[in-house]
């Protein structure tokens, strides 16, 4: 027979069926073997009858154990009882992979399961994030082709800094050294004189020394970069991304949402209202209504970006955060030139979900900058010569594809967005 996925198989609902996948639970007497059977998209359970094998089969079926993989063939009915309203009465069965006390029990520690992630994936919480990400990539790289934007891979091997050379990590390359991309962005700023419109998704690396909730050495960077846009049009459109790829996981994946306790109405709401907008001096007064008393030339620390959004309950912009905190391509605004022409956009937990800027066009004014940051411009004059020769006004941002996982899927840790998390502290399995 052919074997179907188990929610072809529910689909068909009744008559004969072939499915195959691992055992998620099992429980046996003396004349039947009851096995819930996971495939990437459904589990089913499943009767294996004393009375239907002869002995030596049955006895297989009844050592059957957690996390075996096999196929199954027999009738497929509805059942009220079961996990998921079908049950399937095997007529044939095959252990293809065998399995033995598996390690994974229930409750224990989050410690444990990252040290096992290997196995770990397999849980229905691993499955529903890692399908969940699936959908929102999907839905993103649908969404910047509909705009007309052309995919484009940036060298992962960068010699040069972008954000800052406290976390960058060093690669060794032949004799010399090199480093871990932190951003495609100077990368993009070269390819938009030639594309216009540009996107991607690419493995990104910092060494952050925190040890939170929301930071990984490792994570995945989906950014734009566009000529002719302007901080304003580069915000804006950054929304417009993200409620789309919102939109479209709330469409497939309810069910999913829901098992991870997610807020589902709460969430569908999110993805209608309008986000707002707001400017860096606008965030310290809403701050210091409550409380907070935050001086102007500071980033917002983690305890300020949770008490600003608190007022909030959809995902804001912040513009114009102060220039002299900020990254050497973040221009000044002429009309305030103590502020630069930036923005983050925050998640309503309070999580920097997406930074961006406006790119400086004053190559005088980034030398020095970078000066500052005690870096050697020399090492940027490629850089520099994108102004040189027909510079074109451009903006871009970057999103944390894990920081936008972790508040959709309703998660406490951003290790849990990514497969194999690497972190200060973790660096296996
Ligand atoms: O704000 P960042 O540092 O901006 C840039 O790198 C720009 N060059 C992007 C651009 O304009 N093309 O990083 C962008 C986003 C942050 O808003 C955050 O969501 C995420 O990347 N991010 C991290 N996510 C997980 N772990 C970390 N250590 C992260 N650092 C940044
Ligand atoms: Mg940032």
């Amino acid at each position: 027979m052919k074997f179907i996925s188990i929610r072809e198989a529910m689909k068909k609902g009744s008559g004969k069926v072939a499915i195959r996948g691992w055992v998620y639970r099992e429980r046996g007497s003396n004349k039947f073997k009851f096995i819930v059977l996971r495939d990437a998209e459904g589990i089913m359970q499943c009767i294996i009858r004393k009375e239907k094998f002869n002995g030596d089969k049955f006895k297989e079926a009844d050592k059957i154990q957690v996390e075996a993989c096999m196929e199954l063939e027999g009738e497929i009915k509805e059942d009220k009882r079961a996990p998921t309203g079908f049950e399937i009465d095997a007529d044939n069965f095959n252990v293809v992979g065998r399995s033995e006390n598996y390690p994974l029990t229930k409750d224990q520690s989050p410690e444990f399961l990252l040290d096992n992630r290997h196995l770990w994936l397999r849980s229905r919480r691993m499955n529903a994030i890692l399908r969940i990400r699936n959908t929102y990539v999907v839905a993103r790289e649908e969404f910047f082709q509909k705009k007309g934007f052309y995919r484009f891979d940036p060298p992962i091997l960068q010699p040069i800094q972008c954000e800052g050379g406290s976390t960058l990590f060093e690669v060794k390359y032949y004799d010399d050294v090199t480093y871990l991309s932190q951003s495609w962005q100077l990368y993009a700023e070269a390819a938009v004189q030639s594309l216009e419109r540009i996107y991607d998704t690419a493995p990104t690396f910092r060494a952050e020394r925190f040890k939170t909730s929301r930071h990984l050495s490792e994570f995945w960077m989906v950014e734009m970069e566009a000529a002719w846009m302007n901080l304003h049009d580069v915000s804006e459109f950054a929304k417009e991304e993200i409620r789309y790829c919102l939109k479209k996981v709330l469409e497939k994946h309810e069910e999913d949402l829901k098992f991870l306790g997610q807020d589902v109405k709460k969430l569908k709401k999110v993805a209608e209202k309008p986000w707002p907008t707001i400017k860096y001096r606008d965030a310290l007064k809403i701050l210091k209504e409550k409380g907070m008393n935050v001086q102007f030339g500071k980033d917002l620390r983690t305890v300020e970006e949770e008490t600003l959004m608190k007022h909030f309950d959809t995902p804001v912009v912040v513009t114009h955060y102060p220039k002299a905190v900020m990254a050497f391509y973040k221009p000044a605004d002429p009309e305030n030139p103590d502020e630069a022409l930036c923005f983050d956009m925050l998640s309503p937990i309070g999580t920097e979900i997406v930074g961006g800027s406006q790119r400086s066009m004053n190559t005088e004014q980034m030398k020095k900058d970078l000066k500052k940051e005690g870096e050697d411009p020399k090492k940027y004059e490629w850089y520099f010569e994108l102004r040189k020769f027909g510079g074109v006004p451009h903006s871009g941002y970057g999103v944390g594809l894990e920081r936008v996982i972790t508040w959709i899927c309703n998660l406490d840790n951003i290790k849990d967005a990514i497969a194999f998390p690497r972190t200060m502290l973790r660096k296996s399995p």
